[in-house]
């Protein structure tokens, strides 16, 4: 997936490419990588590693250059090393450019070049593009661009310099996200805006097929045809310091204890936002379409749903969606649920639907991404930037988005709104619990094997949880309905094996003391996450983490915040990268 960034302007251009890599890390951290254009001359330096490599290799390098582009990789064609780090070059060194997504006939392209007497130095599909650009070229940078554009096919954004042009960076937008942040006197590029949220918060969001021709006085932007195209610019509401860590010890901590402000801001935004312009009484069947955390999200949503809406509802993986054949038609909701908004396994089973007339909804945090622009309808859940990879304060956030959305214009929407209102309060008493996850974490964290057991609304809060620990402490952990668990996993159950069990006093509690017994029989470990005050289950289990009672719904929300606290206190006291675990990125932008 990768992030870019790029600058135009007056200032030192280094200092802000680097600090703007640095808060796009969590697209990918393979490798990192600067091209800046001095004295008529391009200076190329890239690191394998996180950016903090490329910062020591630059440490004391006098570079003056008021232009520059930027990249942080998370490598898909081509290892992680130098050769593979962008930025990318032509061969006379004139050209750079910084890509993110896949150019999917780069092989085609590339046997072209080389039967041309191209000469290649990386294994990846974006020096064809380098190498296009300075082919293409005739003395008009926007010209070889949208030349070579023509040729390209797949999901891709790239920005692109060339010491012929030593004012002006051009950026293209096509499946992948691009944005442009408009300075006085400068300008930028990023795929994302966080980014570039320290110097400027109005912004351009590009929309696929545009390209922007970025100097430092002024921006414009065209289609693949090199018309222009009028763009809006928007005044970006968040503030940086709600992106800094604000004195925790890593983000993931920071946006655990988030969670009630942004579950009451989610709400808050929702009631004000009005009426939702349809209802899901219309709708023969919903289809939520989702990857990661947000797909646990969705499972709980569909319960939800189907209690207040009555409709039918469907959670389906993203991935596995478009290739199926699943048979969508006009009488669908298709709702994507996204934090960034620009997952291409989402973005893309949306567009799908769409295009067999299904209307589809945008479940997303930020304002303004690829799936919030495409699809039909937007909710927002108002949480702020996430910067840790573990999805958490969203997570929370789009469950309140969720009810709010199975409970809007049923008979019981007004009690069931006030019940979402009591959340916040509830989630502070459950975020306590910090301390004595903590302890458990020193008892536990040396396992290798974690099991994750609820039963209807606490299934998809096992199956968060045991990605939780998967995802940041690298230690193999699986959410299992309870029920099932007779059916298969009951045979890895012994004396070293750690059973989670959620049992909140909800419909199914009996059953889930049931499947406790059968854990305790096999001599498993049993912690289980339930209301303060159930001695019955205090007793049976070997740990017993008390949560605050809540009505039956809104258990998701006070069971998987100690989940999270337990996730991040292993992690962090094995001494991980809470924030960038290995091999993952916060924003997937390939297939
Ligand atoms: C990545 C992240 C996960 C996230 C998933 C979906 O895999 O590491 O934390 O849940 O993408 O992201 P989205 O932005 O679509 O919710």
């Amino acid at each position: 997936m990768c992030g870019i960034v790029g600058y135009v302007g007056r200032e030192e251009a280094l200092p802000l490419i680097l600090g703007g890599l640095e808060r796009l890390e969590y697209r990918g951290y393979d490798s990192a990588g600067v091209a800046l254009i001095e004295k008529g001359k391009l200076i190329v330096d890239k690191k394998v590693g996180k950016i903090r490599e490329l910062v020591k290799s630059l440490w004391g390098k006098p570079y003056k250059a008021k232009i520059g582009i930027g990249h942080t990789r998370w490598a898909t064609h081509g290892a992680p090393s130098e050769e593979n780090a962008h930025p990318h070059t032509d061969e006379k060194g004139e050209f750079a450019v910084v890509h993110n997504g896949i150019i999917e006939n780069y092989l085609t392209l590339r046997e072209e070049l080389k039967k041309e007497g191209v000469s290649f130095r990386s294994n990846t599909d974006t020096e064809v593009i380098a190498h296009l650009i300075a082919k293409n070229y005739n003395g008009d940078l926007l010209e070889a661009v949208l030349k070579t554009v023509r040729k390209l096919e797949g999901a891709f954004a790239f920005a692109v310099i060339t010491v012929h042009e030593p004012e002006r960076i051009v950026g293209v937008k096509q499946g992948s996200p691009l944005v442009v942040g408009i300075g006085k006197g400068e300008n930028f590029l990023a795929s994302d805006i966080p980014a570039i949220l320290p110097y400027t918060r109005n912004v351009i969001t590009l929309s696929d097929g545009e390209i922007a021709d970025i100097t430092p006085e002024g921006v414009n932007i065209y289609d693949f045809e090199g018309n222009p195209v009028a763009k809006e610019i928007m005044i970006v509401p968040w503030d940086i310091i709600s992106a800094e860590k604000g004195g925790f010890k890593h983000f993931m901590l920071k946006e655990i204890y988030e969670q009630p402000k942004a579950v009451g801001d989610t709400i808050r935004g929702l009631v004000s936002e009005g009426d939702l312009p349809f209802s899901l009484k219309d709708f023969r069947r919903i289809l939520m379409i989702a990857c990661g955390t947000s797909y646990h999200a969705g499972l709980v949503g569909k319960f939800w749903i189907e209690k207040y809406a009555g409709v039918p509802t469907e959670v389906v993986y993203a991935s596995e969606f478009r290739y199926a054949d699943f048979p969508v038609s006009d009488e669908d909701l298709v709702v994507g649920i996204s934090q960034s908004g620009e997952t291409i396994d989402t973005k893309f089973a949306l567009n799908f639907a769409k295009e067999r007339g299904a209307k589809t909804l945008a479940l997303v945090n930020v304002v303004g991404s690829s799936i919030d622009r495409e699809s039909d309808y937007s909710l927002y859940t108002h949480a702020g930037p996430e910067i840790g990879v573990a999805a958490t304060k969203t997570f929370t956030a789009q469950l309140t988005a969720l009810l709010f959305l199975a409970v809007k214009g049923s008979e019981r929407e007004e009690e069931a709104l006030r019940s979402i209102m009591k959340i916040p309060s509830k989630l502070e008493k459950t975020l306590e619990l910090s301390e004595d996850l903590e302890n458990l974490a020193l008892k536990y964290m040396k396992k290798k094997d974690f099991l994750y057991l609820g039963r209807y609304l606490s299934y998809p809060i096992a199956l968060e949880g045991a990605l939780k620990l998967k995802e940041i402490s690298y230690i193999h952990a699986e959410g299992y309905p309870a029920g099932e668990m007779k059916h298969g996993p009951i045979a890895l159950i012994d004396e070293n094996m750690p059973v989670v069990v959620i049992a909140p006093k909800d419909r199914v509690y009996e059953k889930t003391l049931s499947n406790i017994e059968e854990v305790k029989t096999r001599k498993g470990i049993v912690l289980t996450v339930g209301y303060t005050g159930d001695e019955r289950l205090k007793k049976i289990s070997d740990e017993f983490i008390a949560v605050p009672e809540v009505e039956e719904d809104l258990s998701p929300f006070v069971t998987v915040v100690p989940l999270q606290l337990l996730a991040y206190h292993i992690a962090s006291k094995l001494g991980l990268d809470v924030d960038q675990p290995r091999n993952l990125a916060k924003t997937v932008t390939v297939e």
